[in-house]
């Protein structure tokens, strides 16, 4: 296992890099300071999240910073009241805030739109009315099916807003992906657009928003709100579907926001796991704020003349953390780009960094690797030099694509800073600040307050070098809250081992208490960064009646790091072919969306199982990789 090819190439990494003196000097979090934080942190931890708190706004403090009694439902911040829209947007409107720039967008075909904190005050605050004449309350679910749009953003605060609880599916999935969302969060509105631009192109929602709603559970979605994006005309159904922009208009610029218990959820996001079935991950007002806005400001090292683009798409954690919510707590401005990073040509994101000088560039491995096969001529063509920071997250990122991003992006004066976490921890969990010595392909080490450790499957620490299972020792505030109606599944992440929190992925730390991810211990691929289970993908071929059985793993990719191969056994009458390959990919594109990229589908006679009869993938991915990634000698059972 260690002579694998991965983590050969990890193992031989020893490069170091340490910030500009400039850099220390000015950040907010000197190496003095940080140290101070862990040792607090490792001795009070409730201490050091209870001063992260008072940074924000509350209505009504806790009686308790951490409530464990029932375990793992922790209870952050029991008592207290708050919303996160009052921090992320109301505070602002009594400060010099006030008339900054919260949010700059940009659509594909170039056009742009402002909002500074007070325009995006009102604008919620239009909608949040709008919201609330539907007969939208309190605890309801809303789902958002949306592309980066301001409304996108302004849909999300406008719900949090009124205490609904907001869910936002990616405009890549389709239509059953999309219903099946909305049947689980049993939600009661649903808003769209009417389309958007992606590589040149004008790509339909309506109309799959009203597919979806075809056959949704009977007592969902009541309304539908239709933003206006590309004036395609589409069919509204008369009683049913509103338009943005009619609703807003005539409602009034203020709204209350509501007042919500601290484990109130706020958002509801959907990911994948090991089953089927997608799971509904919540969080909550209180811990999340709490969390977010802490490891944001630290690890970005948040100044009031930052411009911070995160190039998530608002439909991933990434984007609603990183994106939205932490950007607009910290008070600083943000830049949103709809379209796709290589139209009309590949030096799309170099322009936009240039033209609003971008100062913190946070996006994923996997488009670093798209657009260095392009070269450095189009990031030369631009002048960057405002950057300071650059950040990565999703995967892991080879050192080669660290270097290139460090060198021909950061003019090697900007750190790289490379942040483990996910859906379910709401925040950065594991991440260098601007401060640390970088070692390329490595997070380094847990933020002040997170407390890590890489295990064995009994929960023994592994010795340095040797690879192990990720897990979190402690709760941190802003955790998931639960899994939407499923505790018996969000009890399995603290039952695997038991005590702790079990994340999934395999990673190694070495002789400096580095850490270095090496990729999804489970059943779960990591495409482009994007998580797909195996075992959704092999329920979206079964759908299939050529498909008897099949099994799905992650190949590496150039690209987007991992793709999904798919193993096809056949039924009786059915022949392998180029046409019917075709015809199973428009299957996967009709059951999930174009999100879910097959790479390539091999026919075969049988597939390898256990005795038990359970298949066995990583027998697979072992043959097709040469290794496996995922597999730890000695760790697993079987
Ligand atoms: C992977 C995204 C290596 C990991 C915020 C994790 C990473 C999954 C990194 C979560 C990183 C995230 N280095 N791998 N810096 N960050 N991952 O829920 O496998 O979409 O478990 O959250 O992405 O993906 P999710």
């Amino acid at each position: 296992m260690d002579q694998s090819g991965a983590i050969d190439n990890l193992l031989q990494e020893e490069r170091v890099f340490r910030p500009l003196p400039q850099l220390v000097i000015e950040a907010n979090v000197n190496p003095q300071e940080l140290e101070g934080a862990r040792k607090f942190a490792a001795m009070d931890p409730a201490g050091y999240w209870e001063e992260a708190a008072d940074e924000l706004d509350w209505f009504k403090k806790w009686d308790q910073v951490l409530d464990d009694k029932d375990a793992p439902f922790y209870r952050w911040f029991p008592g207290a009241r708050c919303n996160i829209v009052y921090n992320a947007l109301d505070r602002h409107i009594e400060t010099a805030n006030k008339n900054k720039l919260a949010l700059i967008w940009e659509g594909e075909p170039g056009d742009q739109r402002k909002y500074t904190y007070f325009e995006l005050y009102r604008e919620v605050n239009r909608f949040a009315n709008a919201l609330r004449s539907l007969g939208v309350r309190k605890g309801d679910r809303v789902v958002i099916y949306m592309p980066p749009l301001p409304e996108t953003v302004i849909s999300m605060l406008a719900a949090a807003k009124i205490g609904a609880v907001h869910s936002v599916v990616f405009a890549g999935f389709s239509a059953k992906a999309l219903r099946k969302r909305i049947n689980d969060a049993q939600a009661k509105l649903l808003i769209t657009s009417d389309g958007f631009y992606r590589n040149g192109r004008i790509i339909g929602l309506k109309e799959t928003a009203d597919e979806a709603l075809v056959g949704a559970c009977a007592d969902c979605v009541e309304a539908m709100v239709v933003v206006r994006r590309c004036n395609i005309g589409v069919d509204m159904v008369d009683g049913r579907d509103f338009q943005y922009e009619d609703l807003v208009r005539q409602e009034r610029n203020e709204a209350p926001t509501e007042v919500m218990d601290a484990d109130d959820p706020l958002f509801l996001l959907y990911t994948s796991g090991t089953t089927g079935t997608p799971k509904g991950v919540v969080h909550s007002h209180g811990g999340y704020m709490v969390g977010v806005h802490r490891t944001l400001t630290t690890v970005f090292d948040i100044k009031p003349t930052d411009i911070f683009w995160c190039t998530a798409d608002p439909g991933w954690v990434t984007g609603h953390s990183a994106g939205i919510y932490g950007p607009l707590m910290a008070g600083t401005t943000s830049v949103m780009y709809e379209g796709h990073p290589n139209y009309p040509q590949a030096d799309r994101l170099w322009s936009i960094v240039a033209k609003y000088g971008v100062t913190i560039f946070y996006t994923a491995p996997t488009m670093i690797r798209m657009l260095m096969r392009f070269g450095t001529q189009y990031p030369k063509q631009h002048d960057l030099s405002s950057l300071r920071l650059l950040g990565t997250v999703g995967e892991p990122i080879s050192p080669e694509a660290w270097i290139w991003l460090y060198k021909n992006i950061g003019r090697s004066e900007c750190p790289v800073l490379d942040t483990w976490w996910q859906t379910e921890t709401g925040m950065f969990m594991i991440s260098p600040l601007p401060i640390s010595v970088l070692k390329p392909g490595s997070v380094t080490k847990a933020l002040p307050g997170v407390e890590v450790d890489v295990v064995d499957r009994q929960g023994n620490p592994v010795p340095p070098g040797k690879g192990g299972l990720l897990v979190v020792t402690q709760p941190w505030p802003s955790m998931m809250t639960g899994l939407w109606n499923d505790d018996d599944r969000f009890k399995e992440y603290w039952s695997q081992i038991p005590g702790v929190y079990y994340a999934g992925d395999v990673a190694r730390r070495d002789e400096d208490g580095y850490i270095w991810i090496q990729g999804r211990a489970d059943d779960v691929i990591n495409i482009a960064g994007h998580r797909i289970g195996s075992a959704e993908l092999e329920a979206a071929f079964g759908v299939h009646p050529a498909v008897c059985e099949c099994a799905a793993v992650g190949v590496p990719d150039q690209i987007k790091g991992e793709a999904a191969k798919a193993f096809v056994m056949l039924n009786e009458g059915f022949e392998p072919g180029d046409e019917l390959i075709k015809d199973l990919k428009k299957t996967i594109r009709n059951e999930l969306g174009p999100v879910a990229v097959i790479k390539s589908i091999e026919f075969r006679d049988s597939l390898p199982k256990t005795r038990s009869g359970k298949l066995m993938r990583r027998v697979l991915k072992a043959e097709e990789n040469g290794f496996e990634i995922g597999d730890l000698t000695g760790l697993d059972e079987d």
